[in-house]
């Protein structure tokens, strides 16, 4: 099978009901709880993709059963929050996930053994030190590649001390790190974060954990006493926002279509992307709107938009759409103007750096853009009709630029040559064959 594919014509227009596949940062969240549960819990829609089977093998290398059944269920057979057993010279792969090595390492603060993370070629370059530097206030120590970077060694600490940590970067996996290390630590954690998404906060809710959140207008107070027991968690995983979008755009984008999503998670801390869409003219409305275990969820409608606004897209935005700005930015290559999207370096922190690369998508496409290292300006023109060939090839292999690519091609024509497709599997393994369904 090869592993690019070949776009030349645009898709069709489309009236239909769809779900995607379950949430990728709900489900590997509830892969580390339910490993450190009293019990068995079991999950339903969890996201089978190799981020999650990675999230899976961890725990299970750590010494907890897991059954995986069909139809994306799963149950975890945890021993209590000191549950762990395992062998020295242990090595745990987080492959692509960010996720996965970040969280993990909150987890492993106490290790009694020494314990090597790996990741993939994309893993391996990014930055660990942010997740490190608060760990090793806990008294957990690290030997990490170049003082940044996988491989790294955690050495966990039998003397844990709390700590006060500020989180600037409104980053979730670092604030959800420190959050796994207080609640194995005696005595309180208090961290100041940047707001960022809330899934770890409200599954300790929802667990009765010690684990309380002041919010004020920019940033929250998390206070984080230790856990003695965590009760089995039975859940049914909503479908992802992050993966839901590139048919959100695909639908903003198509001539004459009507999409609806089922059931898809709107935490507020993730729907940055449907607030941007609406500020550029974009219909959307959200139907059946429910409270799932602190978690809201409802089925999203979106119709074609023919005029696209262009908009300076306020930054108070970034974090709860952190994960869609590349398919975001082909709204604004369609646009009536000029749009102008700041403060966003740490997009350049993702699977590759995705700032520059959405910059290089849309000069491919023969959008003007002004790039620099946070900001993007992109000169918009709504009567964007693609002719060319064009040839995407993502040595980092990172999902987000590929299934970007397909809805780029899919919207705009023009002739797509679009490599690793296999990098769908990370996140969203059944990208193509909705697509298809769509374009019967
Ligand atoms: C995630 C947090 C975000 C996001 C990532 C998933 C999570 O990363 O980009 O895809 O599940 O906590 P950062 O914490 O680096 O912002």
């Amino acid at each position: 099978m090869p592993n690019s594919i070949i776009i030349k014509k645009k898709i069709k227009n489309f009236n239909k009901v769809i779900s995607v596949t379950g949430d990728k940062s709900i489900s590997i969240r509830w892969v580390l709880f339910s490993s450190l549960a009293q019990g068995v819990s079991k999950a339903k829609n969890l996201l089978i993709s190799e981020d999650v089977l990675a999230a899976i093998k961890a725990i299970r290398r750590l010494g907890i059963k897991v059954k995986l059944k069909k139809n994306n269920e799963c149950i975890v057979f945890g021993k209590g929050i000191n549950g762990y057993l395992y062998k020295k010279n242990l090595t745990i792969d987080a492959q692509n996930s960010g996720t996965l090595g970040r969280l993990i390492l909150g987890l492993l603060v106490n290790s009694p053994h020494k314990i090597r993370l790996i990741g993939d070629k994309s893993l391996s370059k990014r930055d660990f030190k942010r997740i490190t530097d608060p760990l090793k206030k806990f008294g957990a120590k690290f030997q990490l590649t170049n003082k940044r970077c996988l491989p790294l060694t955690i050495d966990g600490s039998s003397s844990l001390r709390p700590i006060k940590f500020s989180e600037k970067l409104g980053s979730a996996q670092c604030k959800s790190a420190v959050i796994f290390a207080g609640i194995r630590t005696r005595g309180t954690t208090i961290i100041k974060a940047k707001k960022s998404r809330n899934h770890t906060e409200l599954l300790c809710n929802y667990l009765n954990l010690p684990v309380t959140v002041k919010k004020y207008k920019n940033y929250e107070i998390i206070k984080v006493k230790k856990v003695n027991k965590i009760n089995k968690l039975n859940y049914k995983i909503p479908s992802d926002i992050s993966s839901s979008a590139f048919f959100i755009v695909l639908t903003i984008l198509s001539e004459n279509s009507k999409l609806t999503i089922k059931n898809v998670n709107i935490n507020l801390s993730r729907v940055g992307i449907l607030s941007i869409l609406k500020m550029m003219g974009a219909k959307i409305k959200l139907k059946n709107q429910k409270i799932y275990k602190g978690e809201k969820n409802a089925d999203i409608k979106i119709e074609s938009t023919r005029r696209i606004k262009a908009i300076n897209c306020p930054v108070n935005l970034n974090s709860s759409a952190i994960d869609e700005f590349l398919v975001i930015f082909l709204v604004a290559a369609k646009a009536n103007g000029i749009s102008s999207f700041k403060d966003l370096s740490e997009l350049n922190q993702k699977e590759s750096p995705r700032l520059k690369w959405g910059a290089k998508i849309l000069n491919m496409m023969g959008v003007k853009t002004k790039l620099t290292k946070s900001s993007i300006k992109i000169y918009g023109d709504p009567n964007l009709i693609l002719k060319k060939k064009i040839k995407i090839t993502n040595f980092l292999k990172d999902h987000r630029i590929f299934m970007t690519s397909v809805v780029a091609a899919l919207s705009f024509g023009g002739s797509w040559e679009i490599h690793d497709k296999d990098s769908i599997n990370s996140s969203f393994p059944n990208f193509l064959s909705i697509l298809k369904e769509l374009n019967k």
